[in-house]
């Protein structure tokens, strides 16, 4: 791997993060599309209060809808909270969907969350939703923070999420890969590595004893934050394809959002099993939880042929739109 270098030339640096920035306005949703989820989200709200009233039913938005990581085609995430029993399986909700018009109503019952996902065709939005998992919005809330303290967070991710959609290494569920989240999780590490780092470790400022759920949410104070990384975008991007594709060791090493640097598989107990061979990073706010462990041996050797494409593309000047293209079976 001596081929690759440990920088690139600032003018090719520069072309790069040209480059970003004008895919990133592509991929910015539209406020049509802001408009559309509120109206969905009304509606779904009112379904259920209609069919089930006086079950203090609530309908929460989470994940890229309201993250500020979702492009015009991100799904809606939802969250039904209620102290009723009564839709505990979430079969229950399906029907009422079914019979509302949704389309395509599936259940998941046996996912770690169970879900009922569909699409509904009027206003052109798919959803997955979960009946009282709040630590969903627990984890959304801290992805919006860590999105507001760098203006570099946003693009950067945007774009590499927009690489993981388009070489289908972002499907956790059913291609055994990488969830959003996942992939989230690991470029927020990523910029608290940095040397001086892009992003604070948010778990541990202010944290005397604060419980698990605990995470600094005062973005106003930690505005600047930063601003002593001169690091371009174009830099970044190099940067973290580089980590992952000859830097990062997949079987050592564990991403942690949550104390902001790599833990050992061995400290973690995470050196057998299934997280023997995968590429471990820690739910930050559920430590013992592994949410890597959707990307098998094979889809591990995938991602990683993945990283070195990309980077060796890069290297050679492609621009984004040929590295991004759609991933194509030989
Ligand atoms: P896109 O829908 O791809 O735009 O991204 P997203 O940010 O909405 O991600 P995704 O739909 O994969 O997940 C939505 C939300 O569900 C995330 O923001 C998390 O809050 C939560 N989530 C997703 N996957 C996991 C997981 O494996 N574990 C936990 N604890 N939460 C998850
Ligand atoms: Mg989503």
């Amino acid at each position: 791997n001596s081929f690759i270098p440990y920088f690139l030339e600032p003018q090719q640096e520069d072309n790069i993060s040209i480059d970003m920035i004008k895919l990133y306005q592509e991929l910015l949703p539209k406020k049509e599309s802001h408009d559309r989820r509120i109206k969905f989200v009304k509606l779904m709200d009112r379904l259920m209060n209609t069919e089930w009233p006086d079950h203090d039913i609530k309908a929460h938005v989470f994940g890229s809808s309201v993250n500020d990581l979702g492009t015009s085609s991100s799904d809606v995430d939802l969250c039904i909270t209620t102290p009723w029993n009564g839709l505990r399986n979430v079969k229950t909700l399906a029907k009422l969907f079914r019979k509302s018009g949704m389309q395509h109503v599936v259940c998941v019952p046996r996912a770690k969350v169970p879900i009922v996902r569909l699409f509904d065709p009027e206003l052109q939005l798919s959803c997955d939703i979960n009946v009282n998992n709040t630590l969903a919005l627990q984890n959304t809330k801290m992805i919006k923070a860590y999105v507001a303290l760098d203006p570099r967070v946003r693009p950067l991710i945007m774009i590499i999420k927009h690489w993981t959609k388009q070489r289908l290494l972002n499907d956790a569920a059913n291609g055994g890969t990488l969830s959003s989240y996942t992939w989230t999780c690991m470029i927020i590490n990523f910029l608290q590595q940095r040397q001086p780092p892009v992003l604070p470790v948010l778990h541990h400022i202010e944290n005397e004893n604060k419980g698990e759920d605990y995470f600094f949410d005062n973005v106003e104070k930690l505005k600047g934050f930063g601003a002593a990384n001169q690091e371009s975008l174009g830099g970044l991007l190099f940067a973290f394809f580089r980590r992952f594709a000859v830097e990062f060791d997949y079987h050592t090493q564990v991403v942690s959002v949550r104390q902001g640097r790599y833990l050992l598989k061995t400290e973690k107990g995470w050196d057998t099993g299934r997280n023997k061979m995968s590429l471990c990073v820690e739910e930050p706010f559920n430590v013992s939880r592994n949410l890597g462990n959707s990307a098998d041996i094979a889809s591990v050797q995938g991602l990683r042929c993945e990283f070195q494409r990309f980077l060796e593309m890069l290297i050679a000047g492609e621009d984004l739109e040929t590295i991004c293209a759609p991933y194509r079976a030989m």
